[in-house]
């Protein structure tokens, strides 16, 4: 049944994007309008915005709109586009003052307003334009304080009686925590009761924790993921909120777009293979070797990274195991990331200490990010907690074996490779310690040297199947449960 869904989100790929959730809200976007539904994407309208080209259109009727922040009063405009290449149609929430930035996320000090008043004006832009959502699909901590603003503030309008909400929780280590004092600063205690009892009485407020306590519905990106997040190593101080709603997370693996991360097809590569015709992959570890300045040599094996450096990316883990194992066999690795400055001197460090070996490229490009994934032999994703993790689904799909340790999205998508029966998509670890990952980089590089193994492994990973077709399902199921329950 075609419903309407109201889907927010922070980042939208290819419009705006700093992590896996830009890729999740634009494909799952694309799929629910593919299935017929009447889904709206909403976003801020970022200065760095990329529209491919395309003018967005100012929204009769939602022009310069005042909307209270409580004492303060900030307009914004509403502009409408469609993701680049289909007919999904996206809103922006355009207020200068908030989102013509540098970055999309700042440490602020007006951070907590900037994406309150999108979350307003996503509700006063739906009440403008009589657009009655089954559901409101909020993803994150910026669109979180949604279930709140519609028991609230806009509890009166019965054009949102019937909509329920669905909050997903992408990555539980983000949760917009705010002085208790912007709570009364926005307007948000107003009405009393329905704020948490023990949120104000804290020192600050959590919005992801509002979501949680107030949202119809609540889910995450994996099942294994949805299981650690209710423990309390994993759920980051909001375990005892989770388990304390009677429905239990619901973890929904993300699905690959795979339109734009499928090596028959890759725009942004100049060669093409498949599992049956892999000779174009050959080529491309050429081309990345030549774009990196890494030694031409198509036997070394090449292992690739493409991340934000964060502590919960478990690089921590390669500081002394990787110059062992760059000493003592042969390997190259490529590097693609941003972040945090302690990555960044390591990687930095072990360019000079092996030049022609290990190449480490600063900052965020699409294109290269599509090259390491293409041309490299593995991917290394050790981290401390994912959530779901994208890079090892379409290393996957580029025969790139992924060597990642087993937690949340990783643990449901990845197979340790079983030599008795043939079967395993990567090599898998367990303990987050130096040990544990020495051993995932030797057996990796065992594996690669046995090389009718390898090619098992490889087309194994390549022969898998993490669409959207398969994973936007649940959400309709998801969806379909929330508006008629029982
Ligand atoms: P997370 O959302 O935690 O960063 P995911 O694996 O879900 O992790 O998604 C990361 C996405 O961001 C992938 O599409 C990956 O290719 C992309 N990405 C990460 N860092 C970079 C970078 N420096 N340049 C280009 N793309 C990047
Ligand atoms: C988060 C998580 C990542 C996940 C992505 C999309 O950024 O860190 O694991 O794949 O969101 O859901």
């Amino acid at each position: 049944m075609s419903r309407k869904i109201c889907f927010v989100a922070s980042e939208v790929t290819p419009l705006a994007k700093t992590g896996g959730l830009a890729d999740v809200a634009g494909a799952l976007g694309r799929y629910l309008h593919d299935r017929g539904h009447d889904v709206r994407l909403f976003m801020p309208h970022y200065s760095t915005i990329d529209l491919r080209g395309q003018t967005p259109v100012a929204v009769p009727g939602i022009q310069q709109v005042v909307a209270h922040l409580g004492s303060r009063q900030v307009e914004f405009s509403l502009l409408s586009t469609t993701l680049p290449g289909s007919g999904v149609p996206v809103y922006l929430v355009d207020c200068p003052q908030f989102f013509a930035r540098d970055s999309l996320y700042s440490n602020a000090a007006d951070e907590h307003q900037r994406f309150f008043l999108f979350q307003i004006a996503v509700v006063e832009s739906c009440q403008r334009m009589r657009f009655q959502p089954d559901v409101i699909h909020c993803n994150d901590w910026h669109a979180s304080l949604l279930p709140l603003l519609l028991r609230t503030r806009y509890a009166w309008d019965a054009l949102f009686a019937r909509t329920r909400t669905l909050l997903t929780i992408h990555n539980i280590g983000y949760q917009g925590v705010f002085p208790a004092s912007t709570a009364t600063e926005l307007g948000l205690d107003a009405t009393p009761g329905l704020l948490d009892a023990g949120e104000l009485s804290r020192s600050s407020i959590n919005w992801l924790r509002q979501g949680i306590l107030l949202a119809d519905g609540v889910s995450t990106v994996s099942p294994t993921y949805a299981k650690e997040i209710c423990t309390p190593e994993g759920g980051y101080g909001l375990d005892d909120t989770l388990r304390a709603r009677a429905l239990p997370a619901l973890g929904i693996l993300n699905g690959v777009d795979y339109d734009d991360w499928n090596p028959e097809i890759d725009r942004l590569l100049p060669h093409h293979y498949s599992a049956d015709q892999p000779g174009g992959k050959g080529k491309l570890k050429a081309e990345l070797q030549q774009r990196f300045g890494l030694q031409r040599e198509s036997d070394v094996p090449l292992a690739g990274i493409v991340s934000r450096l964060t502590a919960q990316k478990g690089f921590d883990l390669l500081f002394d195991t990787l110059p062992g194992i760059l000493d003592s066999r042969p390997l190259q690795v490529a590097i693609l990331g941003s972040g945090e400055p302690r990555y960044v001197s390591f990687f930095t460090s072990l360019v000079r200490r092996y030049p022609g070996r290990v190449a480490f490229h600063t900052g965020y490009h699409e294109e290269l990010a599509h090259l390491i994934e293409a041309g490299s032999d593995m991917f290394i994703m050790p981290s401390l907690y994912e959530p779901c993790g994208l890079n090892q689904m379409y290393s996957l799909k580029y025969g790139t074996v992924p060597v990642v340790r087993r937690t949340g999205g990783l643990a449901d998508s990845v197979q340790m490779w079983d030599p008795q029966s043939g079967q395993g998509t990567g090599i898998v670890f367990n303990d987050f310690d130096g040990p544990a990952m020495q051993w995932a980089l030797s057996t990796a590089l065992d594996l690669y040297g046995d090389r009718k193994t390898w090619s098992r492994i490889m087309r194994n990973g390549m022969t898998q199947d993490f669409s959207w077709k398969i994973q936007g399902r649940e959400y309709e199921h998801l969806y379909e449960r929330l508006i008629e329950p029982g």
